[in-house]
């Protein structure tokens, strides 16, 4: 890598493809004999117009996403959207079944219990969010307004490596911490959203995927930045969206499809975690936190069952160049976020410390 960048493993935000923060560097002064820079332009000029629907049209190429969704760019993050799905969906019978694998999924379903009869379908809880759990049709209530999942919890490091069959359910599911790391059949699913600050952008931008036809039932009395209507009204113009994150996802949209799209971003990802996961499995000194089958390619989550030696191992990675690698506060341990802009040579050099701590610390 060039200049002094670190390897940063950090659950976000995180890295960022270089190639895009210096395409961003090179037009942040003067945006493409503008005069101006994004950061002052107005979001309602044409130049930024190009901006926002060039954005809206790669990241439907990337994802296939279908005509009758819309793509909102909202703010307020993933947490925001634990309030506004059940604000908005919980619209027939005000029941939503949750499946809580992690942190976040528990979080979210803790929201929601202030607007609706929320019933937990199954969780991983017993073992720690270790795996997640087989789920069938039979697993949900059949007058649930939506299912609710979270594909890949960032703290415990699992991923769903299948997507539930809910019927004629709507699925709702937070992708944030996996978004655009691997193909998704978008038309599986009601709801999508994403906070950008893994996989697509800086802070401040959550993307929301939403099936045409579950827009327009929030009650009368949703404030209403919150009612999912009025962005799709509008095209995300409503107010003054995250103009910023809007332009960096979309150079990273760009700099997507000039890799090969998310088939090749997949692949690429399986040879990053696998080299992370072979490593952990054959290590004396350290264990991976998920079962086999579950575990997520974004997040590697490792112990070694002694807070002092996790303690000396992410302080002398950071002395080598590769900074956050512990485990977040609430469950300790090591985390490895190896996201899309994760460079090879990045988890190469991970697992080469990881060989050489082993060996000066058997
Ligand atoms: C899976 C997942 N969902 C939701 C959130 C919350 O996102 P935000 O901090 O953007 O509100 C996070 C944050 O890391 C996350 O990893």
């Amino acid at each position: 890598m060039s200049e002094n960048r670190v390897f940063n493993f950090s659950a976000g935000p995180s890295m960022l493809p270089l190639e895009v923060l210096k395409d961003v560097q090179a037009n942040l002064i003067d945006y493409k004999g503008t005069g101006e820079s994004v950061m002052e332009m107005s979001h309602r000029s044409k130049e930024y117009k190009q901006i926002i629907d060039d954005a809206e049209s790669n990241l439907r190429q990337l994802l296939g996403i279908p005509d009758n969704y819309k793509v909102l760019f909202l703010q307020g993050g993933g947490t925001l959207q634990f309030s506004m799905v059940p604000m908005n969906l919980l619209r027939n019978s005000k029941k939503a079944d949750y499946v809580v694998t992690g942190s976040w999924s528990k979080k979210s379903e803790k929201e929601a219990e202030k607007f609706g009869d929320i019933k937990i379908a199954a969780t991983s809880e017993d073992r720690n969010y270790s795996y997640v759990p087989k789920l069938t049709k039979e697993d949900f209530r059949k007058d649930a307004d939506y299912v609710y999942i979270c594909l890949n919890e960032t703290i415990h490091g699992n991923h769903f490596e299948y997507i539930p069959d809910t019927g004629d359910i709507p699925l709702v599911c937070d992708m944030s911490s996996c978004i655009l790391s691997e193909e998704i059949d978008v038309s599986k699913f009601g709801l999508i959203f994403a906070g950008a600050q893994k996989n697509i952008a800086p802070a401040g931008l959550t993307i929301v995927i939403v099936r045409e036809d579950l827009i327009g039932f929030a009650a009368d009395d949703c404030p209403v930045y919150l009612d999912y209507k009025t962005h799709a009204e509008k095209d995300s113009m409503y107010n003054t969206p995250n103009c910023w994150s809007i332009y960096v996802a979309g150079e990273v949209f760009k700099n997507l499809i000039a890799k090969g799209g998310l088939k090749a971003m997949h692949e690429r990802n399986v040879k990053k975690a696998d080299m992370l996961y072979d490593c952990i499995d054959a290590s004396s000194i350290f264990t991976a936190a998920v079962e086999k089958g579950s575990r997520s390619l974004m997040n590697v989550d490792f112990v070694s069952g002694d807070p002092e030696m996790d303690k000396k191992f992410v302080a002398e990675a950071r002395e080598n160049g590769m900074i956050n690698v512990n485990g977040h506060r609430s469950v300790g341990g090591m985390r490895a976020s190896i996201f899309n802009a994760m460079p090879v040579e990045g988890v190469e050099k991970l697992v080469d410390f990881i060989k050489k701590f082993e060996e000066e610390n058997k």
